[in-house]
């Protein structure tokens, strides 16, 4: 089944897009930090907005398309999970999905505690990036020599088909769209 209308070779060209939009998200996460840093408060619902991007975005989606299938194929190539960098990976990405969960606590019922949302959200900023950078630099690099062509196009297909599956049509539109929004509010405005 042929059905991607780019040209990737590689399932880690699509995750590395990605991480684009993911480093996006944060730079304007930093600002939001910085914003309430001075202020002491925010509007929530931009901070409603930028939570419901990481959870679905960078962790359901991108997450969920490193966890169900990038991460298994290497494994079943050789590379060792437990104690290895996969398992590296998946610590950090549930250390990540904590962090947002208390970002989200941090707004709950639309009222802000500053400190709790700025510490959860500096913590998560540093954890991504580090990760992202790991992912980029090392173990992509090492999927991609040891996935076969054949191995590749298989998961740029499944990430194709996962991504329907759990952002549904137009949903990835939409969070690019709210980002850009934020982005002009934040990082345009000075
Ligand atoms: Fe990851
Ligand atoms: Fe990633």
């Amino acid at each position: 089944m042929q059905n991607r209308e780019t040209n990737m070779k590689y399932a880690s060209e699509d995750l590395r897009n990605e991480h684009e939009g993911v480093l996006y998200g944060l730079a304007i996460l930093e600002q939001m930090v910085r914003t309430v840093r001075l202020s002491g408060a925010a509007d929530t619902s931009d901070i409603e907005d930028m939570i419901n991007f990481l959870r679905l975005f960078a962790d359901k989606c991108h997450h969920g398309k490193e966890e169900d299938f990038l991460f298994p194929a290497m494994e079943k190539a050789g590379i060792p999970n437990v104690s290895g960098p996969i398992a590296q990976m998946l610590a950090e990405h549930n250390q990540g999905r904590q962090y947002i969960a208390e970002m989200g606590a941090s707004v709950a019922d639309g009222n802000l505690q500053p400190d709790r949302f700025t510490k959860a959200a500096a913590v998560y900023i540093d954890l991504m990036r580090a990760h992202i950078e790991k992912e980029n630099t090392v173990l992509f690099r090492v999927g991609d020599k040891m996935l076969p062509v054949q191995e590749q196009e298989h998961l740029l297909n499944q990430f194709e088909e996962f991504e329907e599956e759990v952002m549904g049509k137009g949903t990835h539109e939409k969070l690019h769209e709210t980002l850009h929004s934020l982005e002009n509010k934040y990082l345009k405005t000075k």
